[in-house]
């Protein structure tokens, strides 16, 4: 992991990642005793889409292919940390974002999705994992979103954790399901409201996540940069009241710009710190963003399976894997060689420099 200390010296971030926990010799020879950095790799084919955290440190995730798995891992201390299928819902082929909406209570959304048809409306609903009473064996149906093109990335408003809010990346909506009631209103319609985008397979907004009074969230949609002509895409955020609703009247503004072709799901920390680590998906790399705009790049690279198609991310919750970012990734093909979705941790400990 060599390459990202060097890029935050550059950016000189020691102030805002300083972890106090952390023993000061160089990051290289951290990490590899705690933990082993590939958590599970999938055979090819499998697309692993999105990450959650239970309170005890075990990692959730999902699967967008080849079904609607959810999984969990334990033993992360251990070299090979156990993997168990929880359950695959199976009248949909897709599980997509995952968020907690009460101690040990999950909400994920998932519907029909194929890589060569794209995703079919009317298929989609948030489901609910309840860890409360022990490990569930199925998903219970929280409410359908009948209206939904591609519900994607999920979260949950902090002040209201009953309200989970979901990106539609076709339609630009962003849903919010009470998970209490089972209703469904929209919390934001941002533009272009389109559904001729699922023809063209352009998705727009995709990872959304409220911090500081912002409903932040990524736009899968890349364009040219004018001056350079190399492709680019933007995080934005827009004010939400405390029930995860924008004013009426409010646009979201534009807060960073990264060379991605289409930046995935993303997380803040570590801790509470409000450094963005941003999965890139087809670029194969996480980047890393501070308040002011300022970014790196911590992991992979065009031509690496690292993080190659990174979808999603999250820190670790126990005092252990605090610093240790969870990725998930759906693989590809580098080289002629096709790989599958995995689970990549990364221990940013060497960032503070
Ligand atoms: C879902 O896919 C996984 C990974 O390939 C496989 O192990 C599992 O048996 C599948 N489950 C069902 C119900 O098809
Ligand atoms: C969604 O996928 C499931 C599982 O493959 C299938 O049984 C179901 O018919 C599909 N629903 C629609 C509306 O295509
Ligand atoms: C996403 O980016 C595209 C291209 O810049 C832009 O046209 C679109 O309005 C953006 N969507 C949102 C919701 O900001
Ligand atoms: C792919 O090939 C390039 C150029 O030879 C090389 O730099 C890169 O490491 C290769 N990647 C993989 C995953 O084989």
């Amino acid at each position: 992991m060599l390459p990202f200390v060097i890029a935050f010296e550059l950016l000189n971030l020691a102030a805002s990642l300083t972890v106090p926990s952390a023993p000061n010799h160089p990051s290289r020879h951290l990490g590899s005793n705690i933990l082993p950095n590939v958590i599970t790799q999938f055979p090819a084919g499998a697309w692993v889409e999105n990450i959650a955290v239970r309170s005890n440190g075990n990692l959730l995730f999902t699967t967008i292919l080849p079904n609607a798995s959810l999984y969990e891992a334990s033993d992360l201390d251990c070299q090979s940390p156990t993997i168990t299928r929880l359950f695959t819902v199976d009248i949909i082929t897709s599980l997509a974002g995952i968020t907690e909406t009460s101690d040990d209570v999950f909400a994920v959304v998932g519907g029909n999705f194929s890589l060569t048809t794209g995703s079919v409306k009317g298929t989609f609903g948030l489901w609910r994992a309840d860890f409360t009473r022990g490990r569930p064996s199925h998903a219970e149906l929280i409410a359908s979103l009948p209206d939904a093109a591609l519900p994607n990335g999920a979260t949950t408003v902090p002040q209201n954790n009953h309200l989970v809010l979901l990106a539609d990346s076709i339609l630009n909506t962003v849903w919010r399901v009470d998970v209490k009631k089972g209703t469904v209103d929209k919390a934001a319609q941002f533009t272009p409201e389109s559904a001729s985008a699922a023809a063209s397979g352009i998705l727009g907004i995709n990872g959304v996540h409220i911090h500081d009074g912002y409903l932040w969230f990524t736009n899968s949609t890349a364009t040219a940069n004018p001056d350079t002509g190399d492709l680019e895409s933007s995080m934005y955020r827009i004010k939400v009241d405390k029930n995860g609703v924008a004013a009426h009247s409010a646009s979201p503004e534009k807060a960073l710009t990264l060379p991605s072709e289409g930046m995935d799901d993303f997380t803040f920390g570590p801790g509470e710190r409000s450094i963005k680590w941003i999965a890139g998906n087809v670029d194969n790399q996480i980047f890393a963003a501070t308040p002011n705009g300022k970014y790196a790049v911590v992991a992979g690279a065009s031509n690496s399976f690292e993080v190659a198609t990174a979808t999603a991310c999250k820190f670790g919750r126990t005092r252990r894997d605090s610093h240790v970012l969870y990725v998930t990734t759906a693989g590809g093909t580098i080289n002629g060689t096709t790989e599958g979705g995995k689970v990549q941790a990364i221990d940013t400990t060497g960032f503070r420099v």
